[in-house]
């Protein structure tokens, strides 16, 4: 099997850093067109350099805070006028305000802005690409979210109930757009190894007393099955090029999990 997916359009939301730029690099490797996206144009003109000095020229870099209405507005007409529209459209997510945070620790304010993340920023972006896509009779569609969702943690209540109902709209989207040559899935991930996932275990490690290794080893590594942590590049972006190939389009509307064997479920 040969999987050429050149030339392809994609835009990954959340990816100056951690999982969203190892995704946005696996499909600057297999020669598309990537957009990377965030809140801080610091942290996004630095990654479009990384990249770009390791051979890949065809990276650019749109400011879009996804809490944010008119940035993301603002952005999506630069994309638009960029590219003419988006092949593959990757939501990735920053990380809730104070988190890991227990129910009693949240304020509306910490709602507000873990709701406009993960569902209504989503939304916004969809209203106006899905257009595109279906004109165009192709179109990929992943939400990024956590093995979380199936299990939810009370430390990470903000995320887990903010992100859990894009599985339904996900659902709901790959129902309505298959005809259209349209597939949506979710992704639940496991550990991958990033600044912050880094920052949210020190937090908990804090909280509990205990070191940050063995807090680790035991709640990290050790129920990985296949005995290491993921990468973002490779295990996870692979996945996302082929499915975003002509041998993915019989996969839409899945809570596909990636966790090297970590969940205890079966379903
Ligand atoms: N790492 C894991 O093991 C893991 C597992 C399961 C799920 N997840 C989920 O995956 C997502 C990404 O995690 P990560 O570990 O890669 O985090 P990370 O290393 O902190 O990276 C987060 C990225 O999101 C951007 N960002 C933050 N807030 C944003 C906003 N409001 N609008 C647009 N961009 C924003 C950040 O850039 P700027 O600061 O420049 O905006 C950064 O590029 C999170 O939702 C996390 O809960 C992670």
């Amino acid at each position: 099997m040969r999987i050429d997916i050149s030339g392809k359009r994609v835009l990954v939301t959340a990816s100056s850093s951690g999982i969203g730029k190892g995704v946005a690099r696996a499909f600057l490797k297999e020669g598309c067109k990537v957009i990377i996206s965030s809140r801080n144009k610091e942290n996004l003109d630095k990654t479009v350099s990384e990249l770009k000095s390791s051979i890949f020229p065809s990276v650019w870099g749109v400011q879009m805070d996804l809490t944010d209405y008119h940035s993301i507005e603002a952005g999506l007409r630069q994309i638009i006028d960029l590219m003419g529209g988006i092949d593959v459209l990757i939501f990735n997510f920053g990380n809730p305000t104070n988190e890991p945070s227990y129910f009693d620790e949240t304020t509306m304010e910490d709602w507000e802005y873990s709701v406009r993340m993960y569902l209504e920023g989503p939304i916004q972006i969809l209203k106006r690409l899905l257009p595109f896509m279906r004109r165009q009779r192709y179109g990929r569609i992943f939400f990024l979210s956590s093995w979380t969702v199936k299990s939810p943690q009370s430390h990470f209540t903000l995320a887990d109930v903010s992100r859990s109902p894009v599985i339904q709209l996900s659902k709901i989207l790959s129902k309505d757009e298959g005809r259209n040559g349209i597939t949506v899935n979710t992704v639940l991930m496991g550990s991958f190894p990033t600044p912050g996932a880094e920052r949210s275990l020190k937090r908990i490690a804090e909280r509990k007393n205990e070191s940050y290794d063995e807090l680790w080893k035991r709640e990290v590594l050790s129920p990985i099955a296949v005995g290491r942590i993921g990468d973002p590049e490779k295990d996870l972006g692979s996945l996302l090029v082929f499915l975003s190939s002509e041998y993915g389009g019989y996969v839409t509307g899945s809570s596909i999990l990636i966790d090297g064997g970590s969940s205890p479920y079966v379903l």
